[in-house]
């Protein structure tokens, strides 16, 4: 199969035709040759194919809320062509076999590159350590591991899992919440809204006593630590700190942490119900400004979907979380190109580069150039659009962009110059 994109802005910057065959990138300037498939690009930007460090698939255990393969259909239609998959299903990711399970419904989808995240510890209990080794060394070659929605809070055990994982080049991505701080119950920013609305709170510094724990603890071992889905101005303090010292600490932020803020909860709309909680304008622009300047390597979607049943609830009863796959590139497009704050290799740096680096990804985030990989996402940069939940690929319809407008939409997807997503 061959494929011939013309006059796309690669990056954004001067149009060129790209030529693929055999998945990999042929030619790249003003190229002659005819293809199988050709797309007239006029106007449009190409990427590389975007990667996700923080998707939840909900195979095994939840094939109501989203399977591999929905989830992997809403990832291409987003301009994805790598997710990874979080380890919090039924049962949880915390064996090699567990491990490979996902890896091989992610390459029966054949839509984009399923990598499992591993458990850091057993059951996601905190407690003993998971099958790190097995599941790094199995067949789905797993790198990072997260105990995601739950803190890995114990220091004794995060010390452990950061020593257990340089062997490898691992890195453990951690959920930055101290359960003593941000108790059980706890449903949205700790702020004076919350008070007024009375729901339990979640302070900013519950996160961040554990971001500035955990690059020390990164420090002393040596390890790469992970920050996932920073949301305060504080963390982000920190982050800046710990990368001065040369500490191995990368960030990422999600598309929600940069554009929604808490006053969204007055309504007490569940579908605004998300971990770590949508935060204050003051925070929203420390997110935006570290992202631009480098100090959070990534976006990364936090895609949680849910069925009805456990999101229609009572604000405090709700499920925690939102659907982002297929409104990621718009919301950074709009947030942030528009905003004057990044370019679109920018873009590709945030959504792509970094997190293939963060995670060990080979194949993916690399350059438009002959001889790579034909991971690619097609962007139509000017059109505008309203999100319809109704027209989400995903099985589940928790999607905080509902009736908004955006800017900036993925119009095509190949992953090895097969095309995954577009017309
Ligand atoms: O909002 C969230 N939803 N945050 C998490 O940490 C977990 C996730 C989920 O699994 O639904």
């Amino acid at each position: 199969m061959s494929l011939l994109i013309k006059g796309a802005r690669l990056l954004g910057e001067d149009a060129a035709d790209v030529y693929v065959e055999d998945g990999l990138i042929r030619e790249v300037g003003s190229v002659s040759t005819t293809a199988d498939e050709t797309v007239d690009a006029d106007g449009l930007v190409l990427l590389p194919g975007l990667v996700d460090l923080h998707t939840h698939l909900r195979e095994p255990g939840r094939e109501d809320a989203e399977t591999v393969l929905t989830g992997s259909r809403a990832a291409a239609a987003g301009g994805f062509t790598s997710i990874l998959a979080m380890a919090n299903t039924t049962p949880v990711t915390d064996t090699a076999e567990a491990a490979l399970r996902v890896w091989e419904l992610g390459r029966d989808a054949g839509l984009v590159d399923v990598q499992p995240v591993g458990a850091v510890t057993r059951g996601l209990a905190g407690e003993e350590l998971a099958e790190l080794g097995l599941m790094a060394r199995s067949r789905a070659r797993v790198r990072v591991f997260s105990d995601d929605g739950r803190c890995v809070a114990d220091a004794r055990v995060m010390r452990r899992a950061l020593e257990y994982v340089k062997a490898f080049g691992g890195v453990i991505s951690q959920h930055s919440q101290d359960p003593a701080l941000a108790p059980h119950a706890a449903c949205c920013h700790e702020g004076q809204l919350s008070g007024e609305l009375g729901l339990p709170g979640w302070p900013s510094i519950a996160e961040e006593v554990i971001v500035a724990r955990d690059v020390m603890l990164a420090r002393h071992t040596g390890s790469r630590v992970h920050v996932a889905h920073v949301s305060t101005a504080g963390s982000v303090e920190v982050v800046r700190w710990a990368k001065a010292q040369g500490i191995a600490v990368t960030a990422e932020v999600t598309p929600h942490h940069l554009l929604l803020t808490t006053d969204l909860l007055a309504g007490y709309d569940p579908t605004f119900k998300v971990n770590p909680p949508l935060r204050p304008a003051e925070d929203v622009e420390a997110l935006r400004a570290a992202l631009a300047d480098g100090t959070i390597d990534a976006v990364a979607t936090d895609h949680a979907p849910h069925a009805r049943h456990d999101k229609e609830h009572a604000f405090v009863d709700a499920a925690f979380g939102m659907l982002g796959l297929e409104t990621a590139l718009s919301v950074v497009a709009t947030v942030m190109v528009e905003g004057g704050l990044l370019d679109w290799a920018g873009v590709a740096r945030v959504m792509s580069a970094n997190p293939a680096a963060i995670a060990g990804l080979d194949g993916h985030g690399r350059a438009l150039a002959v001889g790579e990989p034909a991971n690619l996402a097609l962007v139509d940069p000017s059109t505008s659009y309203v999100v319809d939940r109704g027209a989400s690929l995903s099985l589940s319809r928790n999607n905080p962009w509902h009736g908004r407008s955006l800017t900036g939409r993925v119009v095509g997807t190949w992953l090895r110059g097969a095309r995954t997503f577009g017309a």
